[in-house]
């Protein structure tokens, strides 16, 4: 384990393993370990040197702070100066689980590149066995990115921690996949009491607003009205660019950038890509979708690329017979759960394919949907084909 491989499978109970993990945070080395959303790369967050080592295993901007990962409510007194009662609110509803806090930071505490300057601190408690034995056992507060190199989709299995870390960091613990499959809900409650969205994640818009009695303010713009189709609606995602995989995606990027709405510094970056060149097809219809896709696709294969496809479970039948080289199902459009917890998995078996070119039908945006779309823009850049 020491030597930088993965260990396990582990549940919480394997405690001379997470022992010498929390031993390895300790004295200022990174472990990868599973949470219930992805896969973490941890480091003791009080220690700049160890913080230091998880931005250069990302190759990660350092202007992009980290979420701070506690195993006890009582742990957040010491890192933060304020929390709001309607904060206190969510963190009752909703820890341990995939929801991460924005809060004012006690100055001294934490090293100053976690939280890239900021006077605020992002900080969850997972609801894993394996990362909460691991923070019980290191008995500090652990700094914690998702173990991938910068702007590669985040890791939900040990083996993708590796495929994109090894060599750089102390080792892993495997707890199998992860259960969410995307990262935590990141918001800020405002002095008012209303709740921003600063990331959309595993828990949902629907959720935050059943505790808070509102509906939570997004900080990604609204999703215009959703049209009709096969098996639920495909609304028009988020800073939807018509046409092709062509410049159109910088110029709604740089659109989306200038939105006054606060968000997390890490959503302006492209991020959770695969290698290949990913559009999203959206249209009035899974039909239209499914035609337009197939024609872009065998164009593209004509071309000489690899093509690459994520379709929903219901629409494969609308496909001809082979209409990539990598089909991926996203599974049901009626379990959302499941294409969260294997879209990242998706998008590195189409890099394994060696995919060039590839596509997905877009989802609704509604509960978890949310993420799942902000997600796949993100990693196709904003590129939308709208099928009509
Ligand atoms: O599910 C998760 O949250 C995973 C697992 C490992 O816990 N972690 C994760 O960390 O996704 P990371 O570093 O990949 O994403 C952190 C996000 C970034 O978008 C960052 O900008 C935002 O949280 N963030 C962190 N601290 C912040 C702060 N003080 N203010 C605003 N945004 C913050
Ligand atoms: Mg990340």
């Amino acid at each position: 384990f020491a030597d930088g491989k993965a260990i396990g499978p582990l549940n919480g109970s394997d405690s001379e393993i997470i022992a010498e993990a929390a031993a390895m945070l300790r004295s200022g080395e990174t472990v990868a370990f599973p949470t219930e959303t992805v896969y973490g790369l941890g480091a003791d967050a009080r220690n700049t040197a160890a913080v230091e080592a998880v931005f250069a295993a990302k190759g990660r901007p350092s202007d992009n702070p980290l979420i701070v990962h506690i195993a006890r409510r009582s742990d957040l007194e010491a890192l933060v100066t304020e929390v709001h009662p309607v904060a206190s609110a969510l963190i009752g509803a909703f820890w341990p689980g995939p929801l991460t806090l924005v809060l004012p930071v006690r100055p001294g505490v934490l090293s100053p590149l976690v939280t890239a300057g900021l006077d605020t601190v992002g900080v969850r408690m997972p609801d894993h066995p394996v990362a909460l034995a691991l923070l019980r056992a290191a008995d500090c507060p652990v700094a914690a990115p998702s173990a991938n190199r910068s702007g590669r989709p985040s890791p939900t299995l040990a083996a993708h921690v590796l495929e994109d870390l090894a060599g750089y960091i102390g080792g892993v613990l495997d707890g199998g996949a992860a259960g969410v499959g995307l990262e935590s809900t990141v918001v800020q409650v405002q002095p008012d009491g209303t709740v921003a969205v600063l990331r959309p994640g595993g828990i949902t818009a629907e959720q935050l607003a059943a505790v808070t009695g509102t509906a939570a303010a997004g900080a990604e713009p609204a999703a215009p009205s959703a049209a009709p189709s096969g098996g639920g609606s495909v609304p028009v995602p988020p800073a939807a660019v018509p046409g092709g995989m062509g410049g159109a995606g910088a110029a709604a990027q740089a659109a989306a950038g200038s939105s006054p709405a606060p968000r997390a510094p890490g959503m302006k970056y492209t991020h959770y890509a695969p290698r290949g060149a990913l559009g999203i097809v959206r249209g009035s219809s899974a039909q239209r979708v499914a035609e337009t896709a197939a024609k872009l696709l065998q164009a593209a294969q004509r071309d000489g690329a690899v093509t690459g496809l994520l379709l929903f479970e219901e629409h494969r039948a609308l496909y001809p017979a082979d209409p990539a080289a990598c089909v991926v199902s996203l599974g049901s459009l009626a379990s959302p759960e499941e294409a969260a917890r294997f879209l990242y998995a998706a998008l590195r078996r189409c890099d394994e394919a060696g995919a060039t070119y590839i596509l997905a039908e877009a989802c609704p945006v509604t509960g978890l949907g949310a993420a799942i779309m902000n997600r796949l823009m993100k990693a196709a850049g904003e590129t939308v084909i709208d099928a009509g």
